[in-house]
């Protein structure tokens, strides 16, 4: 009690009993100590962007995925799932602690595949999530709870920036080993693979499937048979995240290819999914958490640890999101809507990426703009300083995060000139 003034709890107290308000009040509280934190680096790109007057003004910070227009996009898919749940009048009851089965089971089916042997061996423990950061937050605490092994978790440089926070509040430290290549703005295969081949034993190496954020950049599928190869020899524990299949190329199977190689190759891992972009189900916090095991034995043990801190972490997950995803995934129509309405915002993404290219191309630049096309999924590492950002930012209205990345899902066949005007300007 030493640091608390015992005046300001009595004066609460009398307050909170409609007292007269103390008369006397001092400096310490309960929470005098906290510092204020630093605010989320792309919530105060998007702070800055809405105090902006400019009409030509520009956001690229946010991830989430807009048209044409700018606007946010509700996919035909899921509004008419919504209308069929809603025209069947469904309760609000709980689910359990782990989900909608018909959600959770087809979740795992689309990021395996329907064919996958592990599936059909029952060797998966998978739950339903708060979407993709949920998913994460329940394999760290399976893992920081569970994991035998080297009790480090290994991110690649650079990394979604809310990858450490998640992973040091279950309690699992942070390491990184090497992704990206600045120079060329394309990924470091060498790099990484020295790396990972220095990486103690047994320790948990985190994966993005596909559609690197914030990068863009992916391994390709020979690369993927390479690091598996890798994996094993040095008995690396693989944790994918997985948060844009189908985001990438537009083909859900494709997108899939790394943790279908690993399966084949036959290791045991584990795998966050979120239907955050794929589905556009930012809000709806649709996501999964599986854990591929040994056997069936294995996978019933782990599941019920699963649960029991599920329950502790938020009882049970929301119902509405899941139970869009699991119309969609089970009813072949609005599936085929679904891969369609995919494809055409992994397309749009495609197109206005050549559109900016050629667009800086035209301006006369002279900088190579080829990694703008060669990256994949929602972003692209312009390879532009924090002085060239700052510039965008104060002299074009252009917002994005101090690291360069820009949210293609911002760019649109209406402002992309005048973002490549704004980029030739500061890059000259
Ligand atoms: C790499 C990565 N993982 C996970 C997520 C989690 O997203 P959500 O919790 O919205 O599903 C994101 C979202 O931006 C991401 O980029």
């Amino acid at each position: 009690m030493s640091l608390i003034c015992k005046h300001s709890l009595y004066a609460a107290n009398r307050i909170a009993l409609n007292a007269a308000p103390a008369a006397q009040r001092c400096k310490s509280t309960w929470f005098s100590e906290v510092q204020m934190g630093p605010p989320d680096a792309i919530l105060g790109v998007t702070e800055a962007f809405k105090k902006d007057k400019n009409p030509k003004k520009i956001n690229l910070g946010a991830g989430a995925y807009r048209d044409d227009n700018t606007k946010p996009f509700v996919l035909p898919s899921v509004r008419e799932a919504e209308k069929r749940l809603v025209s069947r009048g469904l309760d609000k009851e709980y689910a359990t602690i782990i989900g909608l089965p018909e959600f959770y089971n087809k979740a795992i089916e689309l990021a395996l595949g329907e064919q996958s042997q592990r599936l059909k061996a029952k060797h998966n423990a998978t739950t339903q999530a708060i979407s993709g950061t949920g998913a994460l937050r329940v394999g760290a605490a399976f893992l920081s709870k569970f994991w035998k092994g080297n009790r480090e978790i290994y991110l690649p440089t650079p990394s979604w920036g809310n990858h450490v926070p998640i992973f040091e509040h279950a309690g699992m430290p942070v390491k990184r080993y090497r992704y990206y290549n600045p120079k060329n703005c394309n990924l470091d295969f060498a790099g990484m693979v020295e790396d990972l081949k220095k990486i103690p034993e047994t320790s948990v190496v985190l994966l993005h499937a596909c559609a690197h954020n914030p990068t863009g950049v992916d391994p390709s599928q020979e690369q993927w048979r390479e690091l598996s190869q890798v994996f094993k020899q040095r008995k690396l524990y693989p944790f994918f995240d997985m948060a844009y299949q189908g985001f990438a190329t537009g083909n859900v199977d494709g997108d899939a290819q790394a943790v279908r190689i690993f399966e084949a190759d036959g290791h045991d891992f584990c795998l966050a999914q979120s239907f955050a972009k794929n589905m556009g189900l930012y809000g709806e916090r649709a996501g999964a958490y599986t854990v591929i095991c040994a056997d069936e034995q294995e996978a019933a043990r782990c599941m019920s640890q699963i649960k029991i801190l599920i329950r502790a972490l938020y009882s049970n997950p929301p119902i509405h999101g899941a139970r869009i995803a699991a119309e969609i995934l089970n009813n072949s129509d609005l599936r085929s809507q679904w891969l369609k309405d995919v494809k055409l915002m992994a397309d749009r993404i495609i197109d206005v990426r050549t559109n900016l290219k050629n667009n800086l191309e035209k301006l006369g630049s002279t900088r190579n703009w080829q990694h703008i096309v060669d990256q994949i999924g929602m972003f692209c590492f312009t390879g532009l300083t924090p002085e060239q950002v700052d510039s965008l930012m104060k002299d074009h209205s252009v917002y994005l995060t101090r690291d360069g990345r820009i949210s293609m899902a911002g760019v649109t066949s209406k402002n992309v000139e005048y973002l490549a005007e704004s980029m030739h300007k500061v890059t000259k």
